[in-house]
């Protein structure tokens, strides 16, 4: 019964449980071993797709963080053009549409007011077409959009979100890769990559085993009133949804920035009281990252990093690395949500706030 909390304490940590399976279940039936299968995306798709020049992604919450790791797919996979908005501010200002855009608004509810009142807007605007990801059958954005991939996340009861975003990122990316190889991405670089995707449910459960590590790290921030988060490139969103995911449920104040832009501003913030949680996957960017976490280091602020081995990221005073399994790093963005989710819910926890009902937050915001 998906109502009920079976052995877990809250709703949130067995949704959080449920992403392997879950990921899995948005996988079946759109991707073979090693290609994204044509009808991924419905019948009618495959000639839309090879139209598109543009994509313009709208969402709000966890929902715009996943637009945001996917704009980094597709401008580098597909070579298309991406823009992201939440849709509280696009739906009340003009815009420029460039000829061929793809309408694309990610909704776990189906039911959010701004992001339907964005659609509807668009209809009259003049894009190609609308598509959405969106987790709830015969949802308002389900049956008003022209093309839908539906995620299979189930009924998400916590009212922070968590399967629902990781299997917006799995959907996403199957889009993305759809739409490259209308735009010359190689049979090689697409099988890589649907490889990769197929080994991410078995790196979810591998980090869901470090959960007691992860709640042993959480003890450190009961007693603090701000966070900062960092990452670089497609980490950058993960560690967006790691600040919201801890004020959302913890109510410590949480903020998160690109590594590159900690000395134009947050840097003043950094001292022994500030802790600073890292992404750090084994990427083009990590040795960037890795001078940043400098910089933080030589002003007494506290760090809490998640690293790829590979990164070598070395323990030392101050700084607490948990390692996470070798990922590829178009798929990292799913796998190193995980950890972030499992610190804030312990933190949670252990400062006794109402996990699944945080205060003055609803699960679906169908008024604006
Ligand atoms: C609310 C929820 C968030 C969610 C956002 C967008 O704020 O608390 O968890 O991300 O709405 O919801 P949607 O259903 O459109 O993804």
């Amino acid at each position: 019964d998906s109502a009920d909390k079976g052995e877990y304490r809250h709703f949130m940590l067995k949704e959080i449980h449920e992403q392997p399976r879950v990921i899995k279940a948005t996988m079946e039936g759109r991707v073979t071993e090693s290609r994204v299968l044509e009808q991924a995306l419905g019948t009618e798709a495959g000639e839309l797709l090879q139209d598109i020049r543009h994509v313009q992604i709208i969402a709000c919450g966890t929902s715009y963080h996943a637009g945001m790791v996917a704009r980094y797919w597709i401008e580098d996979l597909a070579g298309v053009p991406c823009s992201v908005e939440v849709a509280s501010e696009f739906r009340y200002r003009k815009h420029v549409i460039q000829k061929d855009t793809l309408f694309l608004c990610i909704s776990q509810s189906g039911e959010t007011a701004d992001t339907l009142a964005a659609l509807r807007q668009a209809k009259q605007a003049g894009f190609r077409a609308a598509l959405a990801i969106c987790n709830v059958p015969g949802s308002s954005l389900v049956r008003e959009s022209d093309l839908v991939i539906m995620t299979q996340a189930g009924p998400e009861i916590g009212v922070a979100s968590t399967k629902a975003f990781t299997t917006q990122l799995t959907a996403l990316l199957i889009f993305t890769l759809a739409l490259a190889r209308t735009n010359g991405l190689s049979k090689n670089r697409e099988a890589e990559i649907v490889k990769a995707l197929h080994l991410v449910p078995g790196q979810v459960n591998d980090i869901l085993a470090l959960d007691a590590d992860i709640a042993e790290m959480s003890r450190r921030f009961m007693d603090k009133h701000h966070a900062l988060f960092l990452g670089r490139g497609s980490q950058f969103p993960v560690a967006l949804e790691g600040a919201l995911k801890l004020k959302e449920i913890s109510y410590i104040h949480a903020e998160a920035y690109p590594a590159g832009e900690l000395k134009h501003g947050p840097l003043a913030l950094v001292d022994s009281d500030m802790p600073v949680i890292t992404v750090a996957p084994n990427n083009s960017m990590a040795e960037k990252l890795k001078s940043n976490l400098e910089e933080v280091r030589a002003r007494g602020g506290e760090l809490f990093v998640f690293a790829d081995r590979a990164a070598n990221v070395n323990p030392e005073h101050n700084t607490h690395v948990l390692q996470l399994p070798e990922v590829h790093e178009i798929t990292a963005p799913i796998v190193y949500t995980v950890p972030l989710q499992l610190l804030s819910y312990h933190v949670a926890v252990l400062k006794g706030t109402d996990v699944d009902q945080p205060r003055n937050l609803a699960k679906s915001v169908t008024v604006e």
